[in-house]
C-alpha cells in the first residue's frame, strides 16, 4: 500500500462546513444581530438537543423532509432517532410540556444547527444554522405583524436597504378556500400547493396542475380583506416592500395561516432568504389545547450569501486586540505582566514567545489581523515606556504603562 491511501481526508464530511477562525467570526457576527434584534422584540432564547425521536416528524412537517431528507438512524436501544431537519416541532414540544406553567403570550427564539440531507448546492447545505423566532398564544393580527417586523428589523440591522429585499406573503386558509371553491379534493389541493411551492423552480407548472386536478384550472388568488389588512399594516409600521404572492405557499404541512418568506432582490442571489408563517394547529399534537402559533426561520448560509453580495458583511479583524512581542527570553516576564494589566482591562491580547525576529513577529500580527503591536526589549523594560504600534493605520505611540492603561480603557477594549 502506498504511504497516501493510508491518511485521513482533511476535508469535512460532504455537504458540512468546518469553521476557521474567519469564518466563525462571521457566524458570530451573524448571530449577533439574530440575537440582539430579536431581544430587543422582547424574545428569550432558548435551546434544545438536536436528537429527537422520530416520530415527532412523521406528524407534521411535511413529506419531503421526512421521507427523504432527515438523518435518522436507531439507537443502541432500538430506539429510531432523528437529527433534527428543524426547530419548530421540537419548540412546540417544548411549549405544549410546559403549557400551564408558561405565561401567554410566550416569544421565544434559538440558534440551533439542524441537518437536512439535501444535494449541496449555493444556499443548501446538509448542515445549517437556523435562528427561529415564534410567538406562542397570541392568535391575532399583531402577533402577524410583530413577526414580520421583527423578520424585517434583522434584515435593516444587517445594514440592508429595503430595494434589497422583499416581503412576499400569502395565506394558506385563502389557498384552502380558493382551491376548494374550484372544486379541488382535499388531496388535489395538497398535490397543489406543495406543486405551487415549487413553481419557480419548474418550467411544466401547467402540465403538472392539470395532471394533478384531471383538468385545465383556471387559477387565481386574490388577497382578501385579512390579507389587505395585514399589508396595510405592516405599511404602516413603515415596511414598505411588502406584498401579496399568490406562489408562495411553504413546504411544510403544519401551516394554516400567514405565510411569508424574505426574497433577496438581487438577480445573482434571488432565492428566499427565509420564512415562516402560522401554524395554529402543531400543537395540538400534544394534548387537546389549541395553542396559535406563528414564528419564521433564517438560516445563516442563506443570510451571509447576501450579506456577501450585497458586501455588508463587516471585515474580518481579530478578537485578539493586542499582540506582545518580545525580544528574547528576558523579556517574557515583563510580557506576561503587561498581558495580565491590558487584560485586567478586558484587552484580548496574545504574547509572541518564539523567540524568533520582532519583525516576524508582527508579520504573524498583521496576518491575523490583529489591531496593535507592543514589543518588549531591554529598552522598555528599563524605561517601562512602550511603542505601541496600529498595525491597522501604521500610526504609532510611545506611552507610559499609565498611558498604555489609559489607553486601554480608551480605545483597546470597545473596538
Ligand atoms: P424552512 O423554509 O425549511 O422553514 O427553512 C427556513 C430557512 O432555513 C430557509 O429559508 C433557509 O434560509 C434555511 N435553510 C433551510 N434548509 C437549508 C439548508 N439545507 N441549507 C441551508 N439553509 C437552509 C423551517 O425550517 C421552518 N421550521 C421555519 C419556521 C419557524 N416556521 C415557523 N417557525
Amino acid at each position: 500500500m502506498s504511504e497516501n491511501t493510508n491518511k485521513l481526508s482533511t476535508d469535512p464530511y460532504k455537504g458540512v462546513r468546518d469553521f476557521y477562525p474567519e469564518d466563525q467570526s462571521a457566524e458570530n457576527y451573524i448571530f449577533n444581530i439574530w440575537r440582539k434584534t430579536c431581544e430587543s422584540f422582547g424574545y428569550l432564547e432558548y435551546n434544545a438537543s438536536p436528537l429527537e425521536p422520530s416520530e415527532l416528524y412523521k406528524a407534521k412537517s411535511g413529506e419531503e423532509i421526512v421521507n427523504e431528507q432527515t438523518y435518522s438512524f436507531l439507537d443502541r436501544g432500538g430506539r429510531e432517532v432523528t437529527l433534527r431537519p428543524e426547530m419548530t416541532p421540537t419548540v412546540a414540544r417544548m411549549i405544549a410540556g410546559r403549557k400551564r406553567e408558561l405565561s401567554m403570550p410566550v416569544r421565544w427564539f434559538s440558534i440551533p444547527n439542524m441537518f437536512r440531507y439535501e444535494r449541496p448546492q449555493r444556499g443548501r447545505l446538509r448542515e445549517h444554522f437556523q435562528l427561529n423566532c415564534d410567538i406562542f398564544g397570541l392568535d391575532s393580527i399583531y402577533a402577524d405583524i410583530e413577526i414580520i417586523r421583527l423578520a424585517y428589523q434583522i434584515m435593516i440591522n444587517f445594514g440592508a436597504k429595503e430595494s434589497d429585499f422583499e416581503v412576499r406573503l400569502s395565506n394558506r386558509t385563502l389557498l384552502n378556500k380558493t382551491l376548494a371553491d374550484i372544486g379541488l379534493s382535499a388531496e388535489q389541493s395538497h398535490d397543489f400547493q406543495k406543486l405551487l411551492d415549487r413553481k419557480k423552480k419548474i418550467d411544466n407548472f401547467n402540465d403538472e396542475a392539470e395532471r394533478i386536478c384531471g383538468r385545465k384550472i383556471e387559477w387565481k388568488l386574490e388577497a382578501d380583506e385579512e390579507m389587505e389588512l395585514l399589508i396595510s399594516e405592516l405599511k404602516k409600521a413603515g415596511i414598505s416592500n411588502v406584498k401579496f404572492d399568490d406562489t408562495i405557499v411553504r413546504g411544510f404541512d403544519y401551516y394554516t395561516g400567514t405565510v411569508f418568506e424574505i426574497y433577496d432582490t438581487s438577480p445573482q442571489n434571488s432565492r428566499a432568504l427565509f420564512g415562516g408563517g402560522r401554524y395554529d394547529e402543531l400543537l395540538s399534537l400534544f394534548g387537546n389545547d389549541k395553542v396559535s402559533a406563528i414564528g419564521f426561520g433564517m438560516g445563516d448560509v442563506t443570510a451571509r450569501d447576501f450579506l456577501e453580495t450585497r458586501e455588508i458583511l463587516p471585515k474580518y479583524t481579530s478578537s485578539t486586540k493586542v499582540y506582545i512581542g518580545t525580544f528574547s527570553k528576558d523579556c517574557v516576564e515583563d510580557a506576561d505582566t503587561l498581558a495580565k494589566i491590558l487584560r485586567s482591562k478586558n484587552v484580548n491580547v496574545a504574547i509572541d514567545y518564539t523567540g524568533r525576529k520582532i519583525v516576524d513577529q508582527i508579520k504573524k500580527a498583521d496576518k491575523e489581523k490583529i489591531n496593535f503591536f507592543i514589543a518588549i526589549g531591554e529598552q522598555e523594560m528599563n524605561t517601562k515606556t512602550y511603542n505601541v504600534k496600529n498595525l491597522f493605520t501604521g500610526e504609532e505611540n510611545i506611552c507610559s504603562l499609565a498611558e498604555i492603561e489609559e489607553f486601554a480603557e480608551r480605545i483597546f477594549s470597545n473596538l
